[in-house]
């Protein structure tokens, strides 16, 4: 019956969520009704219980009993949240005590970092915003909000809306990549699948868009570093996906850990009240990241911890997480009138409304009868529908997919590695649950043999080379399952090179010399660079770090029972010395082109002088990616054509199309993700070489022809110039529809005043 049900509310959601205006609109009604409950509570509580409500709490994850000291504080009222408790007894026990025993009786919220899946793990954030695909962020979040709220977690720390131009940053697993059109459809989908239909509803968790802002744009990709983002930058790039995750009721907020031109997220005045507030009307509440608060005084900008309380507070931050600036100073930083008690108010009843808005004062407890299995059949399916969308094919010289009989050599430190398939933020996932590519070739009944030749990302001992080469030379073709530990990316876990680690290039380059084929999948938290070896393999899976039924999906892209449907995210460097790259760059005043590129060995030995073909590029790897934003290859082969624009001039108020048709020309059904960019021509400030302001996927029979179109408004040719006006400017505009970032169909229009 259970499973029913579960798959109702799946089923359910999935159908009504694209309603998001009804939906607003519900939570709008009700909020009137919050707002006399909100001031009756606050008319009756001390200064010391506002504080307490501001006051995120964490206990280790680890945690066998919970202290006495914690307890009390509960009972005293001086908690609003927590974040970490484990286990569910702590859960129940912590909210009774909340609830019958505090002063004012407000419940707890249960936090956690549920990420991409509770139990059932779903690829990494950057793995599912490869499916470019909203159905599966939205399913991934929705299964998640499931799970995690069976055992009383209602708020969870995601979605991460970074825009992240490094792989290098550690953090860009857990990000949508480097395009804010993408990365903004992602949000809102992620935000509609946490929160359901309502945030009342006791499958519903709150969403915490984080981290604002700019936490990508780390200098050198090293976490938390400074960050330079002049406004209009801030405007185009980083704030679309934080505007679609609010204008979809995105509960909750978290500041960066970083400082944006000087002053730190956490303590930024204009970001938390002039934009957030003001601009973007966020009613819900502002939580600082993990100590934020007082990093404030490492960064330079706090004297000490009542000063960083009190730029904290007056910048507007609601809640404080783990540090106690607030709980341990805000008191007197209002007796001595440097914050005032009003705005202590104002937090509180932002942090009262999104409890209400939980349904926290009517049902405080999680609901028992709503227990979800973990696992659910349901959950499994999609995770393992996420990872096939998901898996990115980077090359493939006609050895994929394989022959059902085909003798394999599997081979690699990832193909039986359950908690690194798992990736970054799985606190919670199992790895006796998971599916590696070695238990799906046993269950499928593959005819392979295995060894993993190193045994894990980072092995640099060749003592198992011999075996792994015998291995590959009595099959016919390599497995080799690539890549990097879960613990290689993440937060914190920056690198500067993003090579395989270990002796991973070795053994590839000896399985090489068997002349057998070879098919590498990488299972990693961001693009690799694999330039070292694309040449000795005749095919390239990136599956990201998978989830769960990582292996199971890609047992069945290998035999082509699916096809790899993803796309890249981000571009794919060559080499991390060309790191930050992003393909909606500018121009500049001498753009690197194919006529003018001078390659390193091709300069003459004292040559004279001069400068190198006058263009911006590097000499040793030149001026593209390895890989193209939007790359992807899948089983068959599509041809564009008859790109029309249904105007050449459009104006301000009028909408055009913009369309083309798009051909499988291969010998199986495909599935392709059509891709529209623009690129405004000359602008108030420069523009990028192409923007994405669409896509569509369409899956076509062989020799079958699709006609796919866009609408261009001057709606989406609006930017933000250095005078801060977002505007649409009259001029002319380069349109593209293809496959990916570095090719299309073009054609052009011009938009009139
Ligand atoms: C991370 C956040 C996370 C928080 C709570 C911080 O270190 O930056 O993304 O939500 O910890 O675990």
């Amino acid at each position: 019956m259970k499973n029913y049900y579960i798959l109702f509310i799946l089923l359910c959601f999935l159908s009504c969520s694209k309603n998001g205006q009804s939906e607003k609109k519900a939570i709008n009604e009700s909020d009137e009704k919050y707002e006399v409950v909100i001031n009756e509570l606050l008319s009756k509580m001390t200064l010391e219980e506002k504080i307490g409500q501001t006051n995120l709490r964490g206990t280790s994850s680890r945690a066998k009993t919970l202290s006495e000291e914690l307890k009390q504080q509960v009972r005293e009222g001086k908690v609003g949240a927590l974040l970490n408790v484990m286990k569910t007894e702590f859960v129940d026990e912590l909210q009774k005590i909340a609830v019958e025993e505090s002063p004012n009786k407000i419940p707890l919220i249960f936090a956690r970092d549920v990420i991409h899946g509770f139990k059932t793990m779903f690829p990494i954030p950057l793995g599912m915003a490869a499916s470019w695909d909203e159905d599966v962020a939205r399913t991934s979040s929705r299964v998640a909000a499931i799970e995690s709220s069976s055992v009383g977690i209602r708020w969870t720390f995601a979605p991460m809306l970074d825009i992240a131009r490094d792989s290098r940053w550690g953090r860009i697993a857990e990000s949508p990549g480097e395009d804010p059109y993408l990365a903004s459809i992602l949000g809102k989908a992620y935000v509609e699948g946490f929160q359901g239909d309502s945030l009342n509803n006791s499958t519903s968790i709150a969403a915490c868009a984080k981290h604002y802002i700019g936490y990508g744009a780390a200098i050198g990709g090293r976490d938390y570093n400074t960050t330079l983002i002049p406004e209009p930058l801030l405007r185009n790039l980083y704030l679309p996906p934080f505007e679609a995750a609010l204008n979809t009721g995105a509960a909750t907020v978290m500041t960066s850990f970083n400082e944006i031109n000087g002053i730190p997220a956490t303590g930024n005045e204009f970001l938390l009240k002039d934009v957030l507030r003001d601009e973007l009307s966020f009613d819900g509440f502002v939580v600082s990241d993990w100590d934020s608060v007082v990093e404030m005084i490492t960064h330079g900008y706090a004297r000490d911890e009542k000063h960083a309380g009190e730029l904290a507070a007056n910048a507007g931050l609601d809640m404080e997480m783990t540090s106690k600036a607030y709980e341990n100073n805000l008191k007197a930083l209002i007796k001595e009138g440097k914050v005032s008690e009003k705005q202590l108010d104002v937090f509180v009843k932002n942090i009262l409304r999104v409890k209400l808005r939980l349904g926290l004062f009517k049902e405080p407890y999680r609901d028992v009868a709503n227990e979800a299995k973990f696992y659910e059949k349901t959950h499994l399916e999609k995770a393992k529908e996420a990872a096939i969308k998901s898996t990115v094919m980077l090359k493939n010289e006609g050895v994929l997919p394989l022959a059902k009989r085909s003798k394999i050599a599997l081979i690699g430190p990832m193909a039986d590695a359950p908690l690194d398939q798992m990736g970054t933020w799985t606190f919670d996932g199992e790895k006796e649950q998971t599916i590696t590519p070695l238990n799906a070739f046993e269950a499928a009944d593959v005819n392979y043999t295995y060894i993993a030749g190193l045994s894990h990302s980072r092995d640099l001992s060749k003592k198992e080379f011999k075996k792994a080469i015998a291995v590959a030379r009595a099959s016919d073709v390599v497995v080799f399952v690539a890549g990097e530990e879960a613990i290689l990316s993440g937060e914190a876990h920056s690198r500067a090179s993003i090579d395989l680690p270990g002796a991973q290039e070795n053994l590839i380059k000896e399985l090489a010399k068997t002349g057998k084929s070879i098919v590498l999948v990488i299972m990693a938290g961001r693009p690799i660079t694999i330039t070292n070896v694309i040449d000795d393999v005749d095919a390239v899976l990136m599956s990201w770090h998978p989830g769960t039924m990582g292996g199971e999906a890609l047992q069945e892209i290998i035999f082509g029972l699916e096809e790899p449907q993803g796309r890249l995210p981000v571009s794919w460097p060559k080499t991390a010395g060309q790191l930050p790259y992003f393909y909606n760059h500018k121009n500049t005043g001498r753009p690197a082109n194919k006529k003018d590129y001078v390659a390193m060995y091709d300069i003459p030995i004292g040559a004279w002088q001069s400068s190198l073909g006058n263009d911006s590029h590097y000499l040793d790897v030149g001026y593209t990616p390895h890989f193209p934003f939007g790359y992807g290859l899948g089983y068959t082969n599509f041809k564009y054509d008859k790109i029309e624009v249904s105007k050449d001039t459009i104006r301000f108020n009028e909408d055009i199309t913009i369309k083309a048709t798009v051909t499988n020309t291969g010998t199986r059904t495909g599935k392709e993700v059509v891709q529209f960019y623009i690129q405004d021509v000359v602008g108030s400030i420069t523009r990028p070489v192409r923007e994405l302001k669409g896509f569509e996927h369409v899956n076509l029979k062989a020799g079958e022809t699709q006609e796919v179109s866009f609408t261009i408004s001057s709606k989406i040719l609006e930017f933000t110039n250095n005078k801060l006006v977002k505007a649409a400017e009259e001029g002319d505009f380069n349109v593209w529809i293809g496959p990916h970032s570095a090719s299309g169909l073009k054609s052009a229009f011009y938009l009139k005043d």
